[in-house]
């Protein structure tokens, strides 16, 4: 798969990815918006891992700073095998009493963006036979928890689309759709989950390693850990109204 980009590395999952991506050995391009904890990354995983990581500083949220990791993703002097659109976050509150500004944000980075990455990279990646897309989605796909829900779901269709399109290209699409994650997901959303408890929970650990191998299988779906997958299962065949009236308890996403 050779070099990996990888949106949202600074933090939870984006960086528990370059981890293990780099224990593959794998050469990273780190993407996000924390130009110092890039750097800091992106040496540890030099010094530690024996990987070259190069650093973007981008705000998805900003079509400039897109085009520019775009380009990098088209760039075949350096081929990038492997994208993983992980950066994204909870919006913290409802629908109507949120401002449009941050609603429309949230829509460019959790789905503007890893469209024109997508686009970008697998113009690259069908041209040479190969190559992978992870895309992160989220139980909360199959839910009704507002705007990051419906984000949720447009990802993973689009995942389930393209993987289609590319039936024996040599390119895979997977989407990986994780329930609750300890990361800094909740707290910077102000979300309270204190009363979660915690058999709910999954490490990022056990998410990219789940992702990681679906990915290598060339699996169109995949949710880590057992209770997400029965879960999963069962609000696909719950009438929908059920599922929505278990979302009334579930804080604001
Ligand atoms: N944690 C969960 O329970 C959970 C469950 C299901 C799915 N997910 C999904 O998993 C993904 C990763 O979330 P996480 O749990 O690892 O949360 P996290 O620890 O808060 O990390 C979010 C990452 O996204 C980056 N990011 C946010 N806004 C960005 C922007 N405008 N431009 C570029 N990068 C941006 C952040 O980097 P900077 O701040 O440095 O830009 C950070 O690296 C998200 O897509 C989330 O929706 C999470």
């Amino acid at each position: 798969m050779g070099i990996a980009l990888v949106t949202g590395a600074t933090s939870g999952i984006g960086e528990e990815f370059c981890w293990q991506l780099a224990a593959a050995h794998h050469d990273l391009v780190l993407v996000a918006r924390r130009e110092e904890k890039l750097r800091k990354l992106a040496e540890d995983l030099r010094q530690i891992a024996g990987v070259t990581a190069e650093v973007i500083v981008a705000d998805l949220g900003v079509a400039g700073d897109v085009e520019r990791v775009a380009a990098r993703l088209s760039d075949e002097q350096s081929p990038v095998g492997l994208l993983v659109n992980n950066a994204g976050f909870a919006l913290g509150c409802s629908f109507i009493d949120n401002a449009i500004e941050a609603e429309e944000n949230a829509l460019d980075v959790m789905v503007r963006a890893p469209m024109v990455l997508s686009y970008a990279a697998l113009k690259a990646m069908r041209a040479r036979g190969r190559g992978a897309i992870i895309n992160v989605s989220s139980v909360a796909s199959e839910t009704g928890a507002g705007t990051y829900s419906a984000h949720k779901a447009w990802i993973r269709a689009f995942s389930e689309g393209l993987s289609e399109e590319l039936r024996g290209s040599g390119v895979t699409v997977t989407a990986v759709c994780p329930g609750p994650v300890h990361t800094n997901f909740f707290e910077a959303a102000g979300v309270d989950m204190s009363a979660a408890p915690q058999w709910l929970w999954a490490t990022p650990e056990q998410v990219v390693s789940e992702a990681l191998d679906a990915m290598r299988r060339g699996q169109v779906l995949v949710t880590p850990t057992p209770v997400y997958k029965v879960a999963m299962a069962a609000m696909r065949v719950a009438p929908r109204w059920v599922t929505r009236r278990v979302m009334r308890s579930i804080p604001h996403m």
